[in-house]
């Protein structure tokens, strides 16, 4: 997809936000706790490589991603720094891994019989970092009991393509009031790595939520993304130990401004209908560049004005009902401040009854990020 560089319509990565989120963080963890920046999903929609770079001038220990992809195109850009897929990646590639010197998940001794098979059969010289995924709590993927993990342990004392540098799990609940799944995953966590032989040197399990709210439960590694792009991994229901900011603001400006008659319609399915005298604008901004069909109803703000976006958002614009009439070009904030207020990423969380994270990972390549 084309990246919209001749349009008006932009989101606006404020790169200190994301520099001073992370030096906060930094500052508040105990001294020897390493971070890795999440910059999986182009960086939440951040852009990778630009968050990437940031996170590199804050000075973290390494960066986490999900698909082998995202891995390489760190590697090609020149990143040096320890990185580790979240996701699970077919065995076929394990030299590729090896070759980019790519931390691995592992969840499966299967997946480790398969690996080492490929990497003898490619002749690899060198060794794969692999981190072993514990499932407490999520579900998703990982080792799920003691024997399983003891099992993995023999084999990789039998093996030489594997150095086992990690183990870790992750918290399905970090974010909410309520403890009692978090200390259960805790505690079986704990008991999962007490029954290995030899600790690897990293055992971590912590997102940003227990980065922030659940010390002691920090460890080697903190994987810290939402927090990184200045959002509360809870959306509101925990008070922030510091506050963070946020990294993405969306702007555009008014393309056409018109007064309308009592009943003229506005959009697809005439879902709107306009009463006498009323200011409508257009916004070229659509559902195509990941602002999605159901923020009708949502506010924007024109020089501090809230305007509702009224009728069915297109493809590629939609329309607000203007207080007054507005010379054409006037700035349009869809997330940020303008004057006294501002709309956030959470508000629109709301409305669309999601998450902050499902907004900005869905804002499409053809929004140009533009990097302040
Ligand atoms: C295993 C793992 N660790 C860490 C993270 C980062 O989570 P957050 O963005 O909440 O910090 C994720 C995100 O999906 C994850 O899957």
């Amino acid at each position: 997809m084309i990246s919209g560089k001749h349009r008006d319509t932009v989101a606006i990565i404020h790169k200190d936000a994301i520099y001073n989120n992370l030096k906060n963080e930094m500052n508040y963890l105990e001294a020897d706790t390493e971070v890795y920046a999440v910059v999986k999903a182009n960086g939440y929609g951040h852009g990778a490589l630009e968050v990437a770079e940031i996170a590199r001038q804050a000075g973290v220990n390494g960066f986490c991603v999900a698909i082998l992809d995202e891995a390489l195109e760190l590697r090609h850009a020149g990143f040096t720094e320890p990185i580790l897929i979240l996701g699970i990646v077919d065995a076929e590639y394990a030299d590729l891994l090896a070759k980019y010197q790519i931390r691995v998940n592992v969840s499966s001794l299967n997946w480790l019989k398969d690996a080492n098979r490929q990497l003898v059969s490619s002749r690899c010289t060198e060794k794969l970092s692999i981190h072993l995924a514990i499932d407490t709590g999520m579900g998703r993927i990982g080792l799920r009991t003691i024997a399983e993990v003891q099992e993995v342990e023999v084999y990789l004392s039998k093996v030489k393509a594997f150095n086992f540098e990690g183990i870790f799990t992750h918290f399905a609940t970090a974010d909410i009031e309520n403890a009692d799944l978090f200390e259960s995953q805790a505690d079986k966590f704990e008991k999962l790595v007490k029954s290995l032989k030899k600790a690897p040197p990293y055992i971590h399990s912590a997102n940003s939520a227990t980065g922030l709210w659940h010390l002691g439960n920090q460890k080697s590694i903190v994987r810290l993304g939402i927090a990184m792009y200045g959002l509360n991994p809870s959306g509101q229901e925990l008070e922030l130990p510091f506050a963070l900011e946020p990294a993405m603001s969306i702007e555009t400006k008014l393309v056409a401004v018109k007064q309308m008659h009592q009943g003229d319609t506005i959009s697809y399915g005439a879902t709107y209908k306009s009463k006498e005298g009323e200011w409508i604008g257009t916004l070229p901004i659509g559902y195509a560049d990941g602002w999605r069909r159901s923020l009708q109803g949502q506010t924007v703000l024109v020089e501090g004005y809230r305007c509702e976006i009224v009728g069915r958002v297109c493809m590629d614009q939609c329309m607000i009902r203007l207080p007054k009439e507005f010379p054409l070009g006037t700035k349009v904030v869809l997330v940020g401040k303008s004057q006294q207020d501002e709309v956030t990423m959470q508000e629109l969380a709301e409305h669309l009854d999601t998450i902050h994270y499902e907004i900005t990972c869905g804002l499409t390549a053809r929004l140009p990020r533009v990097y302040q």
